[in-house]
C-alpha cells in the first residue's frame, strides 16, 4: 500500500511565475505573506513578484529574514506575523531554505507550539495556511514534498518534520529563476536532487508511483548536472534540472530518502555545511556500503542517470555508478571535509552523536542495508580517510 500526496496545482515552464495571480485566485487568497530571503531582494526577484501581484490588485506583505539552513529562532518573527491573523496564504520564494522556513511558519503560525513539537515521528497532517512554493534552485524539491527541516539551535540538531500539512497547495516551477544561481550552489543543489531520486528508488518505501518519478528525474538530472555547473546559461540544461528536481522531490516525498540524508543532516547541523554539499561528500561512500543489498536497483539508477549503458549487466552498471559518483564530485569541485575547513578533531569527537542523530531521524531505516551505529561511524570516518 502507498499514499500519494501532491500539490493541487503545479505551473511548470519558463516564465510561469506570471501565473501566480491565477493560482492565488484559485485558492481564494487575497492577502498572502511572502516568505523569502535577502538574496531574492538583491536579485530583484521579490520586486518582480510584487509587481506581478500589484498589477492584479493583490495586497501582500513580506518576511525576508529567513536564513540558509533555517533555525527555530530564524522563523520566529515570521510565525508572529502569521499569528496576527491578517494573511490567508504564504508564498515561499527562494531556495530550499526559504521554502522550508515558509512551511514551518505556515503551520506554526496557525497552530503554535515549538518546532520540537512537530518533529518526526509525529505526522503533521493538519493544514496551516496554504503555501504556494516558488523554487529558485534545482533543488531541494521542497516545493512538492511533505517535509521541512528546521535546526534546533539549542541542541544543534536538524529536525525532520513530516506530514501532509507541509505539502504546498501549489508550486510554480519556473526554470528561468535558476539561470543566475552561482555555479557552487548549482552543483550542491543539483547533487541534492540527484540524491533524492537515487534514495527514493532504492528506499524500502519505494513504490510504483515513486519509482516512475525517480527514474524520470534521473533521466533528466544525469546528463545535465555537469552542463549546468559548467555553463549556467545553458537554458535547456537548466530546464531539465528544474523539472528533474521537482520530480525527484515528488519521488522521495512519496517514498523516502535514506542513509545519505540521514547521515548528512548532522554534518550540516554541526559543521554548517550546505545540505547538498554534505550529501555529495557522503554519496559515494554510502552507495558503496549499500550497493550489494540492492544491486539491481542501483544498476537501474546508473542506467537512468546515463552513467552506464543500457546493455551493461548489473555488476558493471553498479561499478560504473560508484566510479561516476566519485568522478562527478571531482568535476563539480566538491571539497573534502578538510578542504571545506571542518575541524577533524571536532568531527571525530562527535561522530557517535551524529550517528545517533542520524538513526533517530528514521532515514537510515529506509536504506536497502540498514546500518548499525558502528557502521555509520565507519562511513563518517571514511570521509577523512578516502
Ligand atoms: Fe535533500
Amino acid at each position: 500500500m502507498s499514499t500519494v500526496v501532491l500539490p493541487r496545482i503545479m505551473e511548470i515552464g519558463g516564465g510561469s511565475i506570471v501565473h501566480l495571480p491565477r493560482v492565488l485566485q484559485s485558492i481564494g487568497s487575497k492577502k498572502p505573506l511572502i516568505v523569502t530571503d535577502k538574496m531574492m531582494i538583491q536579485l530583484g526577484y521579490l520586486g518582480k513578484l510584487q509587481s506581478i501581484l500589484q498589477d492584479h490588485g493583490i495586497e501582500s506583505e513580506v518576511y525576508a529574514d529567513t536564513v540558509p539552513e533555517p533555525t527555530a529562532v530564524s522563523i520566529q518573527s515570521g510565525i508572529e506575523k502569521v499569528k496576527g491573523g491578517l494573511f490567508d496564504a504564504v508564498i515561499a520564494l527562494g531556495g530550499g531554505s526559504p521554502i522550508d522556513s515558509a512551511k514551518a511558519i505556515a503551520v506554526m503560525g496557525k497552530f503554535g507550539g515549538t518546532i520540537n513539537d512537530y518533529r518526526f515521528p509525529r505526522q503533521v497532517n493538519k493544514q496551516g495556511l496554504p503555501i504556494i512554493a516558488i523554487p529558485t534552485t534545482a533543488g531541494t524539491g521542497s516545493e512538492c514534498t511533505r517535509f521541512t527541516i528546521i535546526t534546533d539551535e539549542k541542541t544543534d540538531e536538524k529536525l525532520l518534520c513530516a506530514g501532509a500539512g507541509f505539502m504546498p497547495i501549489a508550486a510554480i516551477i519556473d526554470y528561468e529563476l535558476t539561470i543566475s544561481v552561482p555555479a557552487r550552489t548549482t552543483a550542491d543543489t543539483g547533487i541534492d536532487a540527484m540524491t533524492h531520486a537515487i534514495e527514493a528508488y532504492v528506499s524500502r518505501k519505494a513504490n510504483p508511483y515513486s519509482d516512475s518519478q525517480a527514474i524520470a528525474a534521473m533521466k533528466l538530472i544525469g546528463p545535465n548536472l555537469r552542463k549546468v555547473y559548467h555553463d549556467g546559461n545553458n537554458k535547456a540544461a537548466r530546464e531539465a534540472m528544474m523539472l528533474g528536481s521537482t520530480l525527484a522531490g515528488i519521488a522521495f516525498s512519496n517514498a523516502s530518502v535514506a542513509l545519505v540524508h540521514g547521515m548528512s543532516r548532522p554534518v550540516g547541523a554541526f559543521f554548517h555545511v550546505p545540505h547538498g554539499l554534505s550529501n555529495a561528500m557522503l554519496l559515494p561512500a554510502v552507495t558503496r556500503f549499500s550497493l550489494e543489498s540492492a544491486k539491481t536497483r542501483y544498476a537501474e539508477c546508473a542506467r537512468a542517470l546515463t552513467f552506464a549503458k543500457l546493455t551493461d549487466n548489473d555488476d558493471t552498471a553498479g561499478e560504473k555508478l560508484l566510479t561516476t559518483l566519485v568522478d562527478l564530485n571531482e568535476s563539480l569541485s566538491v571539497p573534502t571535509p578538510a578542504q571545506f575547513g571542518m575541524d577533524k578533531k571536532h568531527f571525530f569527537a562527535v561522530v557517535e552523536t551524529m550517528a545517533k542523530q542520524a538513526e533517530a531521524s528514521g532515514s537510515p531505516g529506509n536504506n536497502p542495508k540498514i546500518p548499525t551505529i558502528a557502521e555509520m561511524v565507519t562511513i563518517y570516518k571514511q570521509l577523512w580517510n578516502g
